[in-house]
Protein backbone atom coordinates (compact mmCIF):
# COMPACT_ATOMS: atom_id res chain seq x y z
CA UNK A 1 0.00 0.00 0.00
CA UNK A 2 1.22 3.53 -0.64
CA UNK A 3 1.02 5.59 2.12
CA UNK A 4 0.85 9.38 2.31
CA UNK A 5 3.89 11.65 2.40
CA UNK A 6 4.59 14.09 5.52
CA UNK A 7 5.78 17.13 3.99
CA UNK A 8 7.55 19.80 5.96
CA UNK A 9 5.75 21.84 8.50
CA UNK A 10 3.81 18.78 9.57
CA UNK A 11 4.96 18.26 12.99
CA UNK A 12 6.39 14.87 12.57
CA UNK A 13 8.69 15.87 10.77
CA UNK A 14 10.46 18.12 13.16
CA UNK A 15 9.83 15.34 16.04
CA UNK A 16 12.62 12.54 17.21
CA UNK A 17 11.64 9.55 16.49
CA UNK A 18 11.09 6.69 18.93
CA UNK A 19 13.36 3.37 18.71
CA UNK A 20 11.53 0.68 17.45
CA UNK A 21 10.83 -2.40 20.25
CA UNK A 22 12.97 -5.33 18.76
CA UNK A 23 10.27 -7.68 19.94
CA UNK A 24 7.87 -6.20 17.46
CA UNK A 25 10.08 -6.54 14.49
CA UNK A 26 8.65 -9.96 13.63
CA UNK A 27 5.06 -9.06 13.85
CA UNK A 28 2.87 -9.36 10.57
CA UNK A 29 1.79 -4.98 10.89
CA UNK A 30 5.39 -4.20 11.28
CA UNK A 31 7.11 -6.17 8.61
CA UNK A 32 3.44 -4.84 5.98
CA UNK A 33 4.51 -1.55 7.38
CA UNK A 34 8.23 -1.52 5.67
CA UNK A 35 6.80 -3.63 2.86
CA UNK A 36 4.35 -0.26 2.66
CA UNK A 37 7.54 2.01 3.27
CA UNK A 38 9.55 0.27 0.23
CA UNK A 39 6.59 0.08 -1.74
CA UNK A 40 5.69 4.39 -0.99
CA UNK A 41 9.65 5.14 -1.74
CA UNK A 42 9.33 3.57 -5.24
CA UNK A 43 6.49 4.96 -6.30
CA UNK A 44 7.51 8.46 -5.17
CA UNK A 45 11.02 7.45 -6.89
CA UNK A 46 12.89 8.28 -3.40
CA UNK A 47 16.17 6.89 -2.98
CA UNK A 48 15.05 6.52 1.11
CA UNK A 49 12.10 6.95 3.18
CA UNK A 50 12.19 7.70 7.02
CA UNK A 51 8.60 6.26 8.90
CA UNK A 52 8.40 10.14 10.26
CA UNK A 53 8.01 11.10 6.51
CA UNK A 54 4.78 8.12 6.77
CA UNK A 55 3.37 9.73 9.65
CA UNK A 56 4.86 6.97 11.91
CA UNK A 57 7.50 8.56 14.84
CA UNK A 58 9.61 5.43 14.88
CA UNK A 59 13.78 5.17 13.78
CA UNK A 60 13.12 3.27 10.78
CA UNK A 61 14.52 4.18 7.12
CA UNK A 62 14.41 2.21 4.01
CA UNK A 63 16.77 3.13 1.05
CA UNK A 64 17.87 1.70 -2.13
CA UNK A 65 19.06 3.11 -5.41
CA UNK A 66 18.91 1.30 -8.55
CA UNK A 67 20.14 3.37 -11.60
CA UNK A 68 18.13 5.60 -10.62
CA UNK A 69 16.40 8.37 -12.82
CA UNK A 70 17.09 11.63 -10.64
CA UNK A 71 20.77 9.89 -9.68
CA UNK A 72 21.82 7.78 -13.02
CA UNK A 73 25.05 8.15 -12.24
CA UNK A 74 25.34 7.05 -8.77
CA UNK A 75 26.79 3.67 -7.80
CA UNK A 76 23.75 1.45 -6.57
CA UNK A 77 22.48 0.58 -3.19
CA UNK A 78 20.90 -2.45 -2.45
CA UNK A 79 17.68 -2.41 -0.78
CA UNK A 80 18.22 -1.78 2.96
CA UNK A 81 16.02 -1.28 5.83
CA UNK A 82 17.56 -0.14 9.03
CA UNK A 83 15.93 -0.42 12.24
CA UNK A 84 16.97 2.30 15.13
CA UNK A 85 20.52 2.92 13.43
CA UNK A 86 23.44 4.59 15.06
CA UNK A 87 26.03 6.37 12.30
CA UNK A 88 29.62 6.76 13.67
CA UNK A 89 31.32 9.41 10.87
CA UNK A 90 34.61 7.34 10.03
CA UNK A 91 36.03 10.11 7.71
CA UNK A 92 34.60 13.76 8.12
CA UNK A 93 35.72 15.12 4.78
CA UNK A 94 32.91 16.99 3.09
CA UNK A 95 31.59 16.35 -0.17
CA UNK A 96 28.99 18.53 -1.30
CA UNK A 97 26.10 16.93 -3.58
CA UNK A 98 22.49 17.80 -4.52
CA UNK A 99 20.10 16.61 -2.56
CA UNK A 100 15.95 16.56 -2.55
CA UNK A 101 13.31 14.99 -0.41
CA UNK A 102 10.09 13.62 -1.17
CA UNK A 103 8.72 15.94 2.32
CA UNK A 104 9.84 18.60 0.61
CA UNK A 105 9.14 18.28 -2.65
CA UNK A 106 9.95 20.10 -6.08
CA UNK A 107 12.84 21.18 -4.85
CA UNK A 108 17.06 20.78 -4.77
CA UNK A 109 19.57 22.04 -2.54
CA UNK A 110 23.41 21.47 -2.45
CA UNK A 111 24.26 19.71 1.13
CA UNK A 112 27.53 18.86 2.47
CA UNK A 113 27.36 15.49 3.55
CA UNK A 114 30.78 13.24 5.64
CA UNK A 115 32.68 11.00 3.32
CA UNK A 116 32.34 8.05 5.14
CA UNK A 117 30.12 6.32 7.77
CA UNK A 118 30.05 3.23 10.26
CA UNK A 119 26.36 2.21 10.45
CA UNK A 120 24.92 -0.05 13.40
CA UNK A 121 21.05 -1.51 13.00
CA UNK A 122 18.56 -3.68 12.86
CA UNK A 123 17.68 -5.12 9.71
CA UNK A 124 14.15 -6.03 8.75
CA UNK A 125 13.77 -9.01 10.29
CA UNK A 126 15.70 -8.49 13.81
CA UNK A 127 18.96 -9.34 11.75
CA UNK A 128 22.10 -7.28 13.44
CA UNK A 129 23.76 -5.18 10.93
CA UNK A 130 27.08 -3.31 11.03
CA UNK A 131 28.39 -2.28 8.05
CA UNK A 132 30.42 0.80 6.18
CA UNK A 133 29.18 3.49 3.75
CA UNK A 134 30.88 5.44 1.77
CA UNK A 135 30.28 8.54 -0.71
CA UNK A 136 26.47 8.63 -1.72
CA UNK A 137 25.24 5.65 -0.23
CA UNK A 138 26.94 7.70 3.06
CA UNK A 139 25.04 10.61 1.88
CA UNK A 140 21.59 9.10 1.93
CA UNK A 141 21.74 7.23 4.93
CA UNK A 142 23.01 10.77 6.98
CA UNK A 143 19.98 12.29 5.16
CA UNK A 144 17.57 9.43 5.77
CA UNK A 145 19.03 8.91 10.14
CA UNK A 146 18.58 12.87 10.08
CA UNK A 147 14.88 12.38 9.78
CA UNK A 148 14.89 10.06 13.02
CA UNK A 149 15.91 13.15 14.71
CA UNK A 150 13.29 15.63 12.89
CA UNK A 151 15.68 17.44 11.07
CA UNK A 152 15.75 17.98 7.57
CA UNK A 153 18.65 18.64 4.46
CA UNK A 154 17.84 22.13 4.92
CA UNK A 155 19.21 22.49 8.34
CA UNK A 156 22.76 21.36 6.38
CA UNK A 157 23.20 23.79 4.36
CA UNK A 158 25.84 25.73 5.04
CA UNK A 159 24.62 28.52 2.49
CA UNK A 160 20.69 28.16 1.30
CA UNK A 161 21.66 30.45 -2.16
CA UNK A 162 21.95 27.22 -4.23
CA UNK A 163 18.26 26.15 -3.06
CA UNK A 164 16.57 25.68 -5.90
CA UNK A 165 13.27 24.87 -7.53
CA UNK A 166 13.43 21.59 -9.59
CA UNK A 167 12.44 22.93 -12.30
CA UNK A 168 14.98 25.98 -12.54
CA UNK A 169 17.18 23.22 -11.06
CA UNK A 170 16.66 21.01 -14.76
CA UNK A 171 17.34 24.08 -16.41
CA UNK A 172 20.43 25.84 -14.79
CA UNK A 173 22.08 23.75 -12.61
CA UNK A 174 22.66 20.49 -14.03
CA UNK A 175 25.26 20.81 -16.17
CA UNK A 176 24.15 20.18 -20.14
CA UNK A 177 23.99 16.99 -21.49
CA UNK A 178 23.81 15.32 -18.02
NI1 LIG B 1 14.09 13.30 2.99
Amino acid sequence: MILKVARLGHPVIRAQAHPVDPAKIAAPEFQRLIDDMVETMREYSGVGLAAPQVHLSLQIAVLEVDHHPRYPEMPSVPLTCLINPIVTVTDRAPVDEWEGCLSIPEMRGKVPRFRQLRVTALGRHGEPLDFIADEFHARVIQHETDHLKGEVYLDRMPDLKSLSHLLEWQRYALTPGK
